[in-house]
C-alpha cells in the first residue's frame, strides 16, 4: 500500500505542477473572467481561442492591466525564417500583396501599384519612407506575422500566426514594403 501511494502521489503533484507552468496567462486570464462572470459567456464565446475570447469579452479594448503581458504572450509566438533574413525578395512578395486568395493586403490597405486599395487599415502608400533598418524590417516583420503582437484584437489577418503565410513569405512581403527597388515604391499606388 505504501510502496504504491508514494510514487503515485508525486505522480500527481509533477502532473499539476506541470499544468501550472504549462498554463498562459492568456488562459489564466480567461478562465478567471469565466469563473467571475459566470452565466454570462455564452457557449461560442467559450469556443474560441483563448487570446480571441479575451479580446472578444472586451470587445477589443483590452483593459490597461491585461495589455502589457497580451502582447509579451503574442510575440513570444513569433517565429523567424530560418536564414534569419527578414527582407526577402520583393518580386516574390508582390504577387502575395496583391492576390484575394493568399495576402489580400490591398482589399485593407492602399499603397499596391497594381490595385486600388481599401481603406480598413492605414494607408501603406510609400511606406519604404521609413527606410530598411534593422528595427523596421523587424517591426513590418512582426506586424505582418502577428498583427496582435501590436494591435491587440485589430481585424487584420495574423498571417504567420495563423499559418496563412510561411515565414519566408512574410519575408518576401516585408521586402514588397521596404525594398527601395520595389514597385511599391518607385510606383504610384491607386486610389479611389
Ligand atoms: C482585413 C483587413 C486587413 C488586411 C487583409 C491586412 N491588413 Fe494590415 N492592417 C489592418 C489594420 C486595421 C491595421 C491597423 C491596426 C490597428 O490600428 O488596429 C493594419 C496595420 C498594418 C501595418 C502597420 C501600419 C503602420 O503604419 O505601422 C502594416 C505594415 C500592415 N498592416 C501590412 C499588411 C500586409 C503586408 C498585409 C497582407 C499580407 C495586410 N496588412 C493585410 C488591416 C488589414
Amino acid at each position: 500500500m505504501r510502496r504504491f501511494y508514494l510514487p503515485t502521489l508525486l505522480l500527481l503533484l509533477l502532473g499539476l505542477a506541470s499544468g501550472q507552468t504549462g498554463q498562459s496567462y492568456i488562459d489564466t486570464e480567461l478562465q478567471r473572467l469565466i469563473q467571475a462572470g459566470g452565466q454570462n459567456y455564452s457557449n461560442t464565446l467559450l469556443r474560441q481561442a483563448p487570446d480571441q475570447a479575451l479580446c472578444s469579452i472586451h470587445r477589443n479594448k483590452l483593459p490597461a492591466e491585461v495589455l502589457g503581458p497580451f502582447i509579451e504572450e503574442q510575440r513570444k509566438n513569433i517565429k523567424y525564417p530560418a536564414d534569419g533574413k527578414l527582407m526577402g525578395d520583393w518580386k516574390q512578395g508582390e504577387p502575395i500583396f496583391n492576390t484575394l486568395a493568399r495576402g489580400n493586403c490591398f482589399s485593407c490597405h492602399v499603397g499596391s501599384p497594381l490595385n486600388i486599395g481599401g481603406n480598413v487599415g492605414p494607408s501603406l502608400e510609400k511606406y519604404g519612407q521609413r527606410g530598411t533598418s534593422e528595427a523596421v524590417q523587424k517591426y513590418t516583420y512582426e506586424v505582418i506575422y502577428n498583427t496582435w503582437a501590436y494591435f491587440p484584437c485589430t481585424v487584420m489577418y495574423r498571417f504567420g500566426h495563423g499559418g496563412l503565410l510561411k515565414p519566408e513569405e512574410i519575408a518576401h512581403v516585408v521586402a514588397y514594403l521596404l525594398d527601395p527597388a520595389s514597385d511599391f515604391n518607385t510606383k504610384p499606388a491607386l486610389k479611389r
